[in-house]
């Protein structure tokens, strides 16, 4: 992988590469550089059929303070209009293989709405989510108010955005924003090992699993139970999809290989 300088990105590990923010002296914040890092090595890990899985974290006591509000003050209307930023919060919902995130301490702003883009989230019990930009005179930018309220529902959602109270990981499980609470130590391993376990599976399954449930945020149950069924016909067509029946009926492991 390139050297990057706002993240660091892990060896492949079974199947699975960690992305893990650095800027510790700035919490963490999204600047630009920070956003076509991940969408960068993304978009790479993508094309490589040797990842299976990616998990993302940051710092023990910051996941992500949100985007560089230093940075983004020296906008004006014109340059938030042509901020490349949106392309990059794009490329990483495109993202097409799982993404699990562990999240330790503060997860705010644009670190909350980069939580959202994960398809699983592992919080420590320090974890704090938050959409404080309302206290800055603005709104989320990156998805806050869509996904957010889709995931956690109206109330909390508004609660969230318009008061720019944090909610901690107890609430955060409770309200369906993350999976699972473990001790602040334990995040990222609980995390790496659910990555490892999801990357031994047959990643064409996994890929059409996760553009089916994401589908569910953008049509009507209707369309999505026809695309869900499309995706089910189509991998019928699969090697793996044989070897897991195989495997199934001659009791023993299956042995995947992406085909
Ligand atoms: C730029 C930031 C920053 C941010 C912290 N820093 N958050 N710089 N953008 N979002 C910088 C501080 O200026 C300071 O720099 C250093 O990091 C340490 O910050 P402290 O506040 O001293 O740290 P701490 O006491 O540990 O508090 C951590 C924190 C707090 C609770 C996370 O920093 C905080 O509330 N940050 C802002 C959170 C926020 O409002 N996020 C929303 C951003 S708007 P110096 O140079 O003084 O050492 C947003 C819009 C999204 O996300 C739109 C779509 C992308």
């Amino acid at each position: 992988m390139l050297p990057y300088k706002d993240i660091l990105v892990s060896e492949i590990d079974a199947g699975v590469v960690t992305i893990r923010l650095n800027r510790p002296d700035a919490r963490n914040a999204l600047r630009n550089r920070l956003l076509q890092e991940i969408s960068g090595v993304l978009e790479q890990i993508a094309r490589d059929d040797s990842v299976n899985a990616v998990v993302i974290t940051g710092g023990e006591q910051v996941f992500a303070a949100g985007a560089d509000i230093k940075e983004m003050a020296a906008l004006d209307f014109i340059g938030v209009m042509s901020d490349p930023r949106p392309g990059y919060w794009r490329r990483i919902a495109q993202f097409p293989k799982p993404l699990i995130a562990a999240v330790n301490g503060f997860a705010l702003g644009g670190g909350c709405e980069l939580v959202m883009h994960a398809d699983i989230v592992i919080a420590g019990d320090n974890a704090q989510f938050g959409q404080p930009e309302i206290n800055l005179g603005i709104i989320p930018g990156a998805g806050g108010t869509q996904r957010l309220l889709r995931t956690v529902g109206k109330s909390m959602a508004m609660q969230m955005v318009l008061s720019g109270e944090f909610i901690n990981a107890e609430q955060a499980r409770t309200f369906g924003l993350v999976s699972e609470v473990t001790l602040p130590e334990m995040s990222y391993s609980r995390a790496l090992a659910l990555a490892k376990v999801i990357a031994e599976k047959p990643p064409v399954a996994v890929r059409l699993a996760k553009e089916c449930l994401l589908n569910s945020y953008e049509t009507t149950l209707d369309t999505g139970l026809k695309l869900e069924r499309k995706a089910f016909t189509l991998l019928a067509a699969t090697e793996d999809r044989n070897e897991g029946i195989s495997a199934f009926m001659e009791k023993r492991r299956p042995i995947f290989k992406g085909q």
